[in-house]
């Protein structure tokens, strides 16, 4: 619990500040998320909507895309949390939990967060149990 509280000290404020980026004119939801690295590197992304509504890209992935593209290995990161507005508290989508899966550490936290104190957390078997990989 205390664990969970530290990653929300450091990346509930990130979150939340990349959520008001969101470009959502279809469905008005505003997502944040803010991953760290081994580093200590905060990176963000939020939801980016597109009127061919199936390009629409989350916020999770586009953080995940950011911490990449920023030179994050993947499978080190330790946590991403995530920050939403209309919904109570968002379970990340099958698309996320994929790329997660592949990009976070294998034991990272995801935390959704509601507000500072209301939020859900998973590990990522927890997200994704089974998931898939190219042998
Ligand atoms: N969305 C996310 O950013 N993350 C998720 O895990 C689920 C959904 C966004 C996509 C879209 O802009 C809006 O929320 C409604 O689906």
């Amino acid at each position: 619990m205390s664990d969970i509280k530290a990653v929300i000290e450091q990346l509930y404020v990130p979150a939340k500040s990349a959520s008001e980026n969101a470009y959502s004119p279809y469905s008005s939801a505003r997502v944040g998320a803010s991953v760290i690295d081994e580093d200590g590197k905060i990176h963000t992304g939020c939801n980016v909507e597109n009127a061919s509504y199936g390009l629409t890209q989350c916020a999770e992935r586009n953080a995940l895309a950011a911490a990449i593209s920023a030179g994050m290995k993947p499978g080190t990161a330790g946590a991403l949390l995530i920050f939403a507005t209309g919904f109570d508290v968002l379970a990340p989508c099958g698309a996320c939990r994929q790329v997660m899966s592949e990009l976070l550490a294998k034991d990272a936290i995801v935390i959704s967060c509601h507000s500072e104190t209301e939020y859900n957390s998973w590990s990522i078997g927890e997200l994704l149990p089974n998931s898939f990989v190219l042998s």
